[in-house]
């Protein structure tokens, strides 16, 4: 990563540690291992006390890094130690420590019009995720109904707690928590919005993002990857459906920014199977319903052909390719019902969780 500069590193406390969050600890403890953390860790007990009781599957990285510090580290050694893991969490130091000094980067000084262009945020409900100090968030609020800024690092939650009241802007709420877990009911918001924290599990935060997006709602993310970037994440956003285009971050270059419309499948109606296209799914080939009645009644299991029936004598979709299936979904036909074959359960494995189409 390159060097962030937004503080000298070498002016900080080892004990700034005791200010990092669970997820921070979530985060270190996906690291390797290495004798500086190891060197710092031992020469600060309280610290490594205090991680451990905060995120408690980090104990077997802080094991393994002591097993690598440095034994009878002088003064010098400790502290070119701290400075070496300081400088590597450089940008959650200033989260916890100084946040207007992040909220003052030349690359937040990107055009309003930019984020405000993607959507009709005109008296909508709106989440913005890992809001930070509200970037994205305060600009939307003017227009907005409400906004949700959710942020996993209690000092920027105080600090937004703190502009919403000086901009006097007080249709907006910061609330704990991530990408992955945001705290609100399903189909909660007409726009869900978040700026640079999408990528490290896009799978699961696509799933998360869409569980709180009311059927029609959109996701916005500004930015969601580096300009021209091919990462994994790129791909599987524009598998899911999203559309892309470049803003500008005065300092920083062109990033990209992505939306989707989000459509959602409605349990009580067969016929809004046909959503599942809309909501990125690869359908092979739409067949006749056959004899599913007959093979239901010989099946005590959900069986093949995994088919969609949209009503009684409609013609179904039918998904005879199981990888493909694992990847889109996966139907399971319930035998216990003859006289209207229906599916009783879908995964939708891209995001992890089982829907239900229909059931009966
Ligand atoms: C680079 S800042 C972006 C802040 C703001 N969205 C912006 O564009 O200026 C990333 C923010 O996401 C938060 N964050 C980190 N991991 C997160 C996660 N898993 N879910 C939600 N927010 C997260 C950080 O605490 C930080 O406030």
């Amino acid at each position: 990563m390159a060097k962030l500069g937004w503080i000298d590193v070498t002016e900080v406390s080892f004990n700034a540690f005791l200010l990092f969050e669970p997820i921070h600890a979530e985060y270190i403890a996906t690291r390797e291992p290495d004798s500086h953390m190891g060197t710092a860790i031992k020469a600060n007990t309280a610290v490594d006390w205090y991680l451990r009781h905060i995120y408690p599957p980090i104990g077997d990285y802080l094991d393994r890094c002591l097993a690598l510090a440095k034994s009878d580290a002088s003064a010098e050694e400790i502290r070119e130690a701290e400075i070496n893991v300081l400088d590597r969490v450089h940008d959650w130091l200033v989260y916890v420590l100084d946040p207007e000094k992040y909220d003052r980067q030349d690359f937040n000084g990107w055009d309003n019009a930019s984020l405000l262009g993607m959507a009709d945020f005109k008296h909508k409900v709106v989440i913005d995720i890992g809001s930070g100090t509200g970037r994205l968030a305060f600009s939307v609020a003017p227009i907005a109904n409400t906004v949700y800024a959710i942020e996993p690092v209690a000092n920027l939650r105080r600090f937004i707690w703190e502009k919403r009241n000086e901009l006097k802007l007080d249709n907006v709420f910061p609330l704990d928590g991530t990408i992955t877990q945001i705290p609100l009911p399903d189909d909660f918001a007409d726009i869900v919005m978040s700026g640079h924290v999408f990528g490290d599990d896009p799978p699961a935060e696509v799933a998360e993002m869409t569980r709180v997006t009311r059927d029609g709602g959109m996701i916005l993310l500004h930015p969601g990857t580096n300009n021209n970037s091919e990462s994994e994440a790129h791909q599987y956003l524009v598998e899911q459906g999203f559309e892309f285009a470049n803003f500008e971050e005065p300092g920083d270059g062109m990033k990209r920014k992505y939306w989707k419309t989000v459509h959602k499948i409605n349990p009580s109606k067969l016929g809004d199977c046909l959503m599942l296209k809309q909501n990125g799914y690869e359908f092979v080939e739409e067949t006749k319903y056959p004899n599913i009645n007959e093979s239901a009644q010989q099946q005590d299991k959900p069986q093949p052909p995994y088919q969609i029936p949209l009503e009684p004598n409609h013609p179904v979709i039918d998904l005879p390719n199981r990888k493909r299936l694992t990847w889109v979904l996966m139907i399971c036909v319930k035998p216990s019902r003859k006289d209207v074959p229906y599916v009783a359960t879908a995964m939708r494995a891209s995001l992890s969780m089982s829907y239900p189409i229909c059931s009966g």
